[in-house]
């Protein structure tokens, strides 16, 4: 029987030591690209491929993500009485019509396998998304997971995001080996998580997108800690290919490593130049910035 995705899992619970001190009280995904966090990014692309429940596995000091997302009836009041009726669109678009919010905790940060795992008393026996919101998708079109799940709709099978990464950075993402081919997608041969670059099977990296079967969790389930003392995803997955096709999809857009400085310097300066708000501002003074390097 062909199954909808209906439900995302968003694992907010880590630790985000690369963001340190700023992630000291609030989650990494709370960090604002221009002028949203994250997380807002990330439940946009999951409501754009008709997901309608979105699953937040949280830890302790990330009740802001659960603020975010609840309605601010004294900030609404406040907007209401001063008129300001752009503002209050923007608070209200934060969450969108029909879908629900679900908030788990995962006690102890004990890896991203563990995490998902936390979610499944939510999703039962049903196809999922995951969603790492630090990796931040552009595509200028419909979005990274509505590309994953119209791909899905035809093949009804597992689906990792992937990329070609600087093969120097392999020993900090999972990796795979698909077949030699020129298309999009392929069926995964191997998965490694983070391999160091002498033994790594290829440069295609897993960021940050997933579509799962239910059967991922009787192996997460079975998945001792592997690397970084961490129960992880990567190899519950890499038990899941005994049973089971997983496809790596290469999508269209460009992706921003958030949870690194760097990347989410350049996220900020990128979504500037497409914020129509800001693009004409911020380019002139780009264009005077770069004479002074
Ligand atoms: P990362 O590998 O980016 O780890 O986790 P981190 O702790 O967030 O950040 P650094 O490396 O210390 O800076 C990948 C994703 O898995 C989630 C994180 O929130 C992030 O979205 N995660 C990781 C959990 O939800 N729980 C965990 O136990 C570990």
């Amino acid at each position: 029987m062909s199954q909808k995705i209906t439900k995302a899992v968003f694992p907010v619970a880590g630790l985000g030591t690369r963001f340190l001190p700023a992630t000291k009280a609030i989650a990494k995904e709370m960090l604002p690209v221009v002028d949203k966090p994250l997380i807002q990014y990330a439940v946009e692309e999951a409501v754009a491929a008709g997901i309608d429940t979105m699953i937040f596995v949280t830890s302790r000091s990330k009740n802001a993500i659960m603020d975010h997302f609840d309605k601010a009836y004294e900030l609404e009041t406040e907007l209401e009485a001063k008129n300001k009726t752009e503002l209050l669109k923007i608070l209200k678009d934060i969450v969108p019509p029909n879908v629900s919010f679900v908030f788990i905790r995962q006690a102890e940060a004990l890896g991203l396998g563990h995490a998902v795992y936390c979610a499944r008393p939510v999703i039962g026996d049903e196809p999922f998304a995951v969603i790492l919101a630090d990796d931040m998708v552009e595509d200028g079109t419909r979005g990274c997971m509505a590309q994953m799940v119209d791909l899905y709709k035809e093949k009804q099978t597992s689906i990792l995001g992937v990329e070609r990464i600087n093969p120097a950075d392999t020993a900090s993402y999972g990796i795979v080996k698909t077949p030699e081919t020129t298309g999009q997608y392929a069926p995964i041969e191997v998965i490694v998580e983070k391999p160091k670059p002498e033994v790594a099977p290829s440069n295609l990296a897993v960021v940050g997108r997933y579509i799962l079967t239910p059967a991922i969790f009787d192996k997460i389930k079975n998945t001792g800690r592997g690397a970084g003392g961490e129960i992880q995803l990567t190899d519950a997955i890499a038990d899941l290919l005994k049973d089971e096709t997983v496809l790596a999809y290469e999508f269209e857009g460009t992706r921003y490593d958030c949870g690194a400085k760097l990347g989410f310097l350049i996220a900020n300066v990128e979504m500037a130049l497409l914020n129509a708000e800001l693009k004409d501002g911020f380019k002139s003074y780009l264009k005077e910035l770069v004479k002074t390097l």
